[in-house]
């Protein structure tokens, strides 16, 4: 069975990351991302389910919290992991994944992979880039990839593919 990856992602880092994370797993991995993706998932398909998506000025997506609590009954019932996209350093990256979604998915989710966070400067918005600019003084490529954590959730995946 296949492990549904719900995500989102604005500029295309956590799409690289999530290309890596497939290549270092053996897991089957279905990438729904709720960006982009209308409909809702055929649930009893999954054998478990891992979640996550950048932060952007101080938020943890807006929009896969929102999915991810009108989905909660269904979603939490399967093992679930989780990760979080940011520039900031992990305690400060999981305060933002913490801050919004409900205790059903932080209590149950069995890691949370902190995979950091990238920039490309011509990809962005010119808002993204003038209030980047203005309050965190980014104004060119940045990149902190963590390819331990990547391969942390890797390996969780690995172990938990379903002896057929
Ligand atoms: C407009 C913008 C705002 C951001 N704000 C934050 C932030 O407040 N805290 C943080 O840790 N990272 C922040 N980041 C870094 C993103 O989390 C990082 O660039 C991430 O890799 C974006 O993923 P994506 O390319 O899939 O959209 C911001 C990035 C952008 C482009």
């Amino acid at each position: 069975m296949k492990t549904l990856v719900l995500y989102d992602g604005r500029h295309g880092f956590t799409e690289r990351c999530l290309g890596l994370l497939a290549r270092e797993s053996s897991a089957d991995l279905d990438l729904w991302p709720i960006r982009h993706r209308r409909g809702v998932p055929a649930w009893e398909g999954y054998q478990g389910v891992v979640f996550g998506g950048p932060v952007y000025f101080g938020r943890w997506s807006p929009p896969l919290t929102k999915f991810l609590k009108k989905h909660a009954a269904r979603i939490t019932g399967l093992p679930l992991a989780s990760f979080v996209v940011s520039l900031s350093p992990r305690a400060a990256a999981l305060n933002y994944y913490r801050r919004d979604l409900p205790p059903a998915y932080t209590d149950r989710a069995a890691l949370v992979a902190c995979f950091g966070g990238g920039i490309e400067w011509k990809k962005l918005a010119w808002w993204e880039r003038w209030l980047l600019k203005a309050v965190r003084g980014v104004e060119t490529d940045v990149s902190n990839l963590n390819l331990a954590e990547i391969q942390t959730l890797a390996n969780w995946l690995s172990a938990n593919q379903p002896s057929t």
